[in-house]
């Protein structure tokens, strides 16, 4: 079966992380797929909502860290940027449901997103510093401007975890439910949304984002120069290599 699962159903089209034994992180062919996904979303009359979700235990794990060692994104066209151009400027609402571990891209993704349901096993990081990383999806734009800098510093720099009562604080998340309900209370307020004139909730979304929306692609641009280039630098390196070797990196000499 595929890492991503695509169904569309009520106006409501449904991308599921599938990749549960490797705790849904994302793989270049996953990317990819979401790219497709999120494309034929746009040009179908038939979506008028995108939904997000993993399952009750994980949202997801982030980037793939084999694929970051082994295959690491060299062009602005990669997957993972189409992906992430892709959600940035995607017109119509998206909402998403989060339980468990959201690490990463898996956090920054909701950065896109309109409405944010999180079970209250839901756990929040960016740790790109812990990886030897700077921030991506505009996160470095967009974390100081929703929690203020000290908080976003904190997130950012620290990279530990946060939970959701605490992104509720913060305006990350809309609402902390049950997590055996989150699918099912993320996909109810989809099929609301869908109700509605879709060109209606279009324009105004696009009035919603106009004034960040040239901001928001520039500091992608920028921090994926940085972040292509540290991939390969010696302190991502030896946090890739310490993860697949299952212990604590040394960064005494990075
Ligand atoms: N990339 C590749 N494989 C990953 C992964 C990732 N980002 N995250 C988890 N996995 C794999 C593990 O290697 C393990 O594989 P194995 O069974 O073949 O050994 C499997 O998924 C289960 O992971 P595990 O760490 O045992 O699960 P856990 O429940 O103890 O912890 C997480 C879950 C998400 C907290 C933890 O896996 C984690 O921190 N992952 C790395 C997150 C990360 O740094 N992502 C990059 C962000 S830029």
């Amino acid at each position: 079966m595929s890492d991503i699962l695509v169904h569309t159903e009520g106006g409501v089209s449904t991308l599921t992380f599938n990749r549960l034994d490797k705790k849904n992180s994302i793989t270049s062919a996953m990317y990819a797929a979401m790219a497709d996904a999120l494309e034929a979303a746009q040009a179908d009359a038939a979506v008028r909502v995108l939904l997000i979700q993993g399952d009750a235990t994980i949202f997801s794990a982030g980037n793939d860290i084999g694929d970051f060692l082994n295959a690491p994104p060299s062009t602005q066209d990669s997957p993972v940027f189409r992906f992430l151009h892709g959600i940035a400027q995607f017109p119509k609402p998206i909402v998403a449901a989060v339980c468990g571990p959201a690490v990463g891209i898996g956090t920054t993704l909701l950065f896109h997103c309109d409405l944010v349901y999180a079970g209250d096993n839901a756990a929040f990081s960016m740790p790109f510093v812990n990886l030897g990383l700077c921030p991506e999806a505009a996160s470095s734009l967009l974390v100081p401007q929703m929690f203020g800098y000290h908080r976003a510093a904190e997130a950012l720099l620290l990279g530990e975890p946060f939970m959701a009562e605490a992104a509720l604080e913060v305006g990350l998340v809309n609402r902390v439910v049950p997590p055996t309900e989150c699918n099912a209370i993320a996909q109810q307020q989809a099929r609301k949304l869908a109700a509605k004139p879709l060109s209606a909730l279009i324009e105004t979304k696009r009035l919603m984002k106009k004034s960040q929306g040239p901001a928001v692609l520039e500091r992608m641009g920028e921090e994926g120069a940085s972040f292509g280039r540290m991939l390969r630098e010696p302190a991502a390196r030896e946090a890739f290599t310490a993860f697949m070797e299952k212990r604590k990196p040394d960064f005494s000499k990075v």
